[in-house]
């Protein structure tokens, strides 16, 4: 089997690696990829960009491969797969339409709401007089989202009214700007991945992202600065509830819509007093957490992702896991998530080999004029690690994140401890 993957973050590094092992896959294509994706695939450029759909069928068509996987949100909702899928080449990830689960929350809370999935409560609203109702009426922590796609920058969770008011209004002067006010839902947050073929769905392993910028989750969000994976601290049933009460409805009514969910169904839940509830969906994998969750999955994923792109995931056999711990940690540039400074050398990465186990995923990485690796953008690598313990995997990965150089860079030194310290609970 001959596999491109779209994409250029870390996420995109740690698929193409998990394919490269895939004894099924033959060849790995990268486009455009990443100089850390280049070492083990091979990258093409996507000259049209990411939101090229006709592009990427023709690169797709071009290199006669067998299955395209997609990464990023922006391709997807741009209908980047139902333009490889008229290639007549299968394809993993949703089409324009069921990617609005993602790229519209207002959708996604409608299509919740026609499920029965429980989620927060919310008020959509066109208008600032609208907003201060609904902030009225849902009371304090003021959770207020942008309803399309924001990079994960959407968001603001604030005891402050005046500052929930000025992110509605910021959503709101954009042209077609809706906002979402929500019920804030207490709780610790968990990433579930559910693959989907549009009927079936199959959970992978859940995992815990670290959204804020800063230790003790202060500061700004980010797209996520760490993850961890297995959670031993949730429920063992987390998975299977999380599937019936929320993936399959929402993937049967999909199907019901005429727009069934090929892909990733990203759960992001809290799990509160009264039970898991969806904070989000995404129509992709999640961005630190695939890379855990993908150093922990024994079963060869270039199997799985075709099973689920041609509608054979009721074929695939129960998952294989292993029990390891994998903690991975983001490092950001200078700055971020503010404008990143780019151009800084990056040095150490051949030292991470050093630490057992220990690998490191590019991001925003690139080669400069003289081939020397280069900062280039704002999350520049995912450094993994795993081990028999959380702690000891904790211990490698930041032993590892001590090896790498890159000047004014930032990266969180509390991943996964509130879970190595038993901290966590449900509700
Ligand atoms: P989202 O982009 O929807 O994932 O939101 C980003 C982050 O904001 C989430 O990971 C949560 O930490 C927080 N958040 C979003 N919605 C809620 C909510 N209803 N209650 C509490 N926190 C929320
Ligand atoms: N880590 C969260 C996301 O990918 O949106």
């Amino acid at each position: 089997m001959k596999v491109l993957v779209i994409g250029t973050g870390a996420r995109e590094h740690a698929i193409v690696r998990a394919l490269a092992a895939d004894p099924e896959v033959d060849a790995v294509i990268a486009a455009p990829g990443n100089p850390g994706i280049d070492a083990v695939a091979l990258c093409e450029p996507l000259p049209g960009g990411l939101l090229d759909g006709g592009g990427i069928a023709a690169l797709a068509r071009a290199r006669e491969v067998d299955l395209v996987v997609i990464g990023p949100e922006a391709p997807l909702v741009a209908g980047a797969a139902d333009a490889v899928r008229e290639a007549g080449i299968p394809c993993f990830g949703p089409s324009a339409e069921a990617a609005r689960l993602e790229g519209s929350k207002s959708f996604a809370k409608e299509v919740m709401a026609a499920a029965e999935v429980p989620t927060a409560l919310a008020h959509v609203c066109t208008t600032l007089e609208g907003v201060q109702e609904a902030l009225d009426a849902l009371g304090a922590p003021h959770v207020v989202k942008d309803d399309g796609l924001a990079a994960g920058k959407g968001v603001v969770v604030t005891n402050d009214r005046n500052a929930a008011i000025d992110h509605a209004r910021a959503c709101l002067e954009k042209e077609g700007g809706r906002v979402v006010i929500e019920e804030y839902l207490e709780g610790p947050e968990v990433s579930l991945f559910c693959l989907c073929d549009g009927t079936t769905v199959l959970p992978l392993a859940p995992a815990q992202d670290f959204k804020r910028v800063g230790d003790n989750d202060e500061g700004p969000n980010t797209g996520g600065m760490g993850a961890y994976s297995p959670l031993d601290w949730a429920p063992a049933s987390l998975a299977d509830e999380v599937v019936s009460r929320i993936a399959q409805p929402a993937v049967d009514e999909m199907a019901r819509r005429g727009a069934p969910f090929v892909g990733v169904l990203f759960v992001g839940l809290a799990l509160t007093s009264r039970g898991p509830r969806v904070i989000e969906f995404n129509a992709r994998f999640g961005d630190p957490e695939t890379q855990v969750v993908l150093a922990r999955l024994e079963t060869p994923l270039g199997g799985l992702l075709a099973a689920a792109a041609t509608g054979r995931l009721g074929q695939v056999g129960p998952l294989r896991w292993s029990d390891q711990h994998a903690v991975t940690v983001v490092i950001a540039s200078h700055n971020y998530p503010g404008t990143p400074r780019t151009g800084d050398p990056i040095t150490g990465l051949d030292d991470v080999a050093d630490v057992p186990t220990a690998y490191v995923m590019h991001a925003g990485t690139a080669r400069d004029d003289d081939g020397t690796l280069v900062s280039a953008g704002g999350r520049v690598l995912s450094v993994v690690a795993l081990g028999d313990s959380l702690s000891q995997a904790r211990e490698r990965v930041y032993e590892a994140v001590d090896k790498v150089g890159l000047e004014g860079s930032h990266h969180r030194s509390d991943i996964a401890l509130a879970a190595e310290r038993q901290e966590l609970h449900v509700g």
